[in-house]
């Protein structure tokens, strides 16, 4: 398989440039700029990326380039700061911006270069020979290394491009792989096709294959264990492994009481229906009531969940075990971003967070992990999905969280709560679905308050429940802004909840974006 290796610099949109290289049919990883140049020749890449950065090349501390990357024999592209590291290495000149440039410029073509292949009756590039695109750099190139020429300017930046073909290095000052620079994708292809000749083999059935085959030699004759949350991750991963090892794999489904309506027989029914998989559900919701009756801290809230969830689930995989099954891999649904995340340009003091979505499983029951999609992003497991035969309803439903609706009844936990929660949170469901906002907005729910308040219903005075509607637009729930729903959609959700769910009569609107507040209310 074709493989790019994209050298992380720190910069925020490092991911965006694997994405860009993955929709053009590569496979690319990112690896943080601590990687030594055998390190990377070791993985056999195709071309190198090196990316953007928010350090000054020279200052200390900076990262700096491994220049065995030069050697590896393959073209290198370098953006943004990688342009600068190649410049000041190779013999260039740099100079300080007096201000930071940062957003839209007009990219004026010089001198042919085959990035620039195809561009130049483009209708994105406007008038021939210019192309918009987007900078966020301080430092500048003044001067190109020997043997580089200079392929593009803008009105501020004399050296905007630069390459040296002989060699087979490619800089750009500006950032490709952001949807602003409207030539960028086809730059980025042309420097993979076009530059490294490669050919594109990265798609979402090859991928399928792969972990299948690559599932079986792991796992040899051993038997897998996967915790389903009726999310996509576990799901496809559950269909994925099944089909790798069918009656092998055991999946066990933990109902805790906290799940909405409907949640789990759906993904339960639909794997019963399509797969002969091996699935215990099992319906703890009293165990975990019982446990968190009283409790109203949401950290108390978390803690609880986590530890009565390791409980359970032990006790169902001890089950399995007391059958005869010598049980040797724990599956979770890890996904790249959670294995790059916080990879640093600082180097190796960066820890690499480990996500272990069920908590503390793997070290206390003595299982391997095995992390199928721990090569993909969000879109890419849809797709995976998608090309396993499971139904949108499935793919693109909302992120859940773990603690389910104990983090949405803010407050004391009870049956009669969690049972006026569930009423309304349908309702938002099904009217986001049917307006068709469901698949614009990052997540909506509803959250129930601990508080009543004055309401008037017919002739007589009413003292009942808040329901508050959450909404948010993001694109990694890192940061998140409130959904401007159309307010006759919003008019629809509250008056609906008013009527239908018994026990409520006020229905607010949460305005409020993430940071400083969070998406979810606990
Ligand atoms: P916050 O509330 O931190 O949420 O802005 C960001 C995203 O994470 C989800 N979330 C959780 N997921 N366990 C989870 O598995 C949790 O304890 C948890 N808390 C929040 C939340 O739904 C949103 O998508």
């Amino acid at each position: 398989m074709s493989k790019v290796i994209i050298i992380d610099y720190g910069s925020q949109v490092t991911q965006l440039i694997a994405r860009r290289v993955r929709e053009a049919g590569v496979y690319s990883e990112i690896h943080p700029c601590v990687a030594t140049a055998a390190q990377i020749a070791a993985l056999k890449p195709d071309a190198v990326i090196l990316s953007g950065g928010p350090a000054s090349v020279g200052e200390k501390d900076a990262p700096a380039l491994d220049m065995g990357l030069l050697e590896l024999g393959v073209p290198v592209l370098g953006i943004c700061y990688g342009m600068q590291l190649l410049a000041h290495n190779l013999g260039g000149e740099l100079a300080q911006s007096e201000t930071r440039e940062y957003g839209p410029a007009l990219l004026e073509f010089t001198a042919e270069s085959p990035l620039w292949k195809g561009l130049e009756s483009s209708e994105g590039a406007g008038k021939r020979g210019t192309s918009r695109v987007w900078m966020s750099h301080g430092d500048k190139v003044k001067t190109p290394p020997p043997g580089f020429c200079v392929t593009a300017r803008t009105a501020t930046l004399d050296v905007a491009a630069m390459q040296d073909e002989k060699r087979r290095i490619y800089a750009l000052q500006f950032h490709p792989e952001v949807s602003h620079s409207v030539d960028g994708e086809t730059m980025l292809r042309n420097f993979l096709f076009g530059v490294a000749k490669i050919t594109p083999d990265w798609s979402m059935s090859s991928f399928v294959e792969r972990v299948i085959n690559q599932t079986r030699e792991t796992v040899g004759d051993g038997h897998v264990i996967c915790a389903l949350s009726g999310g996509v991750d576990s799901t496809v991963v559950a269909v994925l492994l099944h089909k790798a090892i069918g009656h092998r794999l055991h999946c066990i489904f933990v109902d805790n009481g906290l799940l909405r309506q409907n949640e789990g027989e759906e993904v339960v029914n639909y794997l019963r229906e399509h797969f002969d998989l091996n699935l215990t559900y099992s319906q703890s919701a009293d165990l975990f009531l019982e446990r968190l009756n009283g409790v109203e801290d949401p950290e108390k809230k978390r803690k609880i969940i986590g530890h009565t969830f390791i409980e359970v689930f032990d006790r169902e995989a001890q089950a399995i075990k007391a059958e005869g099954v010598r049980v040797d891999f724990l599956a979770q649904g890890t996904l790249y971003p959670d294995v790059i995340e916080s990879v640093s340009y600082k180097g190796p003091s960066a820890v690499i967070k480990s996500h272990h979505n069920v908590g503390g499983l793997p070290e206390k029951m003595n299982m391997k992990l095995i992390e199928p999609l721990r090569e993909l992003f969000k879109d890419e497991v849809r797709k995976v999905g998608a090309e396993l035969g499971i139904p949108d309803s499935i793919l693109w439903r909302h992120p859940f969280p773990g603690p389910g609706l104990a983090i949405r009844v803010v407050g004391e936990i009870t049956r009669e709560r969690l049972d006026i929660l569930r009423k309304a949170d349908v309702i938002v469901q099904e009217e986001l679905k049917s307006s068709g906002w469901y698949r614009k907005v990052w997540q909506g729910f509803a959250v129930l308050l601990p508080l009543k308040t004055v309401g008037v219903m017919g002739d007589g005075r009413t003292y009942e429940h808040v329901i508050a509607l959450r909404i948010v637009d993001s694109v990694d729930a890192m940061t998140a802004d409130w959904t401007r729903l159309p307010a006759d959609i919003t008019a629809r959700i509250s008056g609906r909840i008013i009527n239908e769910v018994k026990g409520v009569n006020r229905v607010v609107y949460d305005v409020s974006s993430k940071p400083p507040s969070t998406i979810e209310w606990e």
